[in-house]
């Protein structure tokens, strides 16, 4: 499979999470492509009141990256731990998933850089960000970096954004931590159609699934 990739379908399919990143520096021109691909996305009226903050800054990802860091060990690790495996995965596939996570837990504030994707106004659904977000995660694995998708530093909601100098009146809907991968883009895990895909009425099966 090759490393950079620009069949959107082949994209999607191996758009997983990759939590174990190299240090190496991302160049700034595949950067730009990433945050660009996002402000392609779909939001509300049109409106952009989005803001990208992308993060560098050894000691302002050390700052906040403590937060996720405690979010981790003391509450969702522990949580996953207690609980079964997702669908559409085995046993072993969610034990390595942990162990990935554990990692970026760990190491999160090496990620070398960290796109923090955010929005003006009260906190919301993210309705308006989130597809910049995915927008964000294909065109990352297009390029050929690894990234994930996280929230849970959000635990720590207020310490973490003050760490990241996001103002008042700007709520981050999550950090991007973006970087070459040390391991290789495969398929993503997840449950058939069959099993999510229903016609007509709740819980009959689709008939071409
Ligand atoms: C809203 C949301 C929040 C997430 N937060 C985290 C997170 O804080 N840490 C993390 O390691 N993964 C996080 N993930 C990634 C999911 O765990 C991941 O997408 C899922 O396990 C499927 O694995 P895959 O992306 O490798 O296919 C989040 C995903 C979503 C959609």
């Amino acid at each position: 499979m090759t490393e950079t990739s620009y069949d959107l379908f082949e994209i999607m399919r191996t758009t997983r999470s990759m939590r174990r990143l190299k240090p190496d520096p991302v160049p700034a021109e595949l950067l730009k492509q990433v945050l660009e691909a996002g402000t392609f996305a779909a939001n509300g009226g049109n409106m952009q009141s989005w803001r990208f903050l992308v993060i560098q800054d050894p000691a302002i990802k050390a700052a906040a990256g403590a937060w996720y860091k405690k979010a981790w060990h003391e509450v969702v690790g522990p949580r996953y731990r207690s609980g079964g495996p997702a669908p559409g995965t085995t046993a072993e596939r969610f034990a390595r998933m942990l162990a990935a996570a554990e990692h970026l837990a760990d190491h999160f504030h090496e990620a070398p850089v960290w796109i923090v994707p955010c929005l003006s106004g009260p906190r919301g659904s993210g309705a308006s960000i989130f597809p910049a977000v995915q927008n964000m995660l294909l065109a990352a694995r297009a390029a050929g970096l690894g990234a994930t998708l996280t929230t849970l530093y959000l635990l720590h909601e207020k310490e973490a954004e003050a760490a990241m100098g996001i103002p008042e009146g700007q709520h981050s809907y999550a950090i991007l931590p973006v970087g070459f991968p040390l391991g290789k883009f495969g398929p993503v895990r997840r449950a058939p159609l069959s099993e999510v895909v229903f016609e007509d009425r709740w819980g009959e099966a689709w008939n071409q699934g």
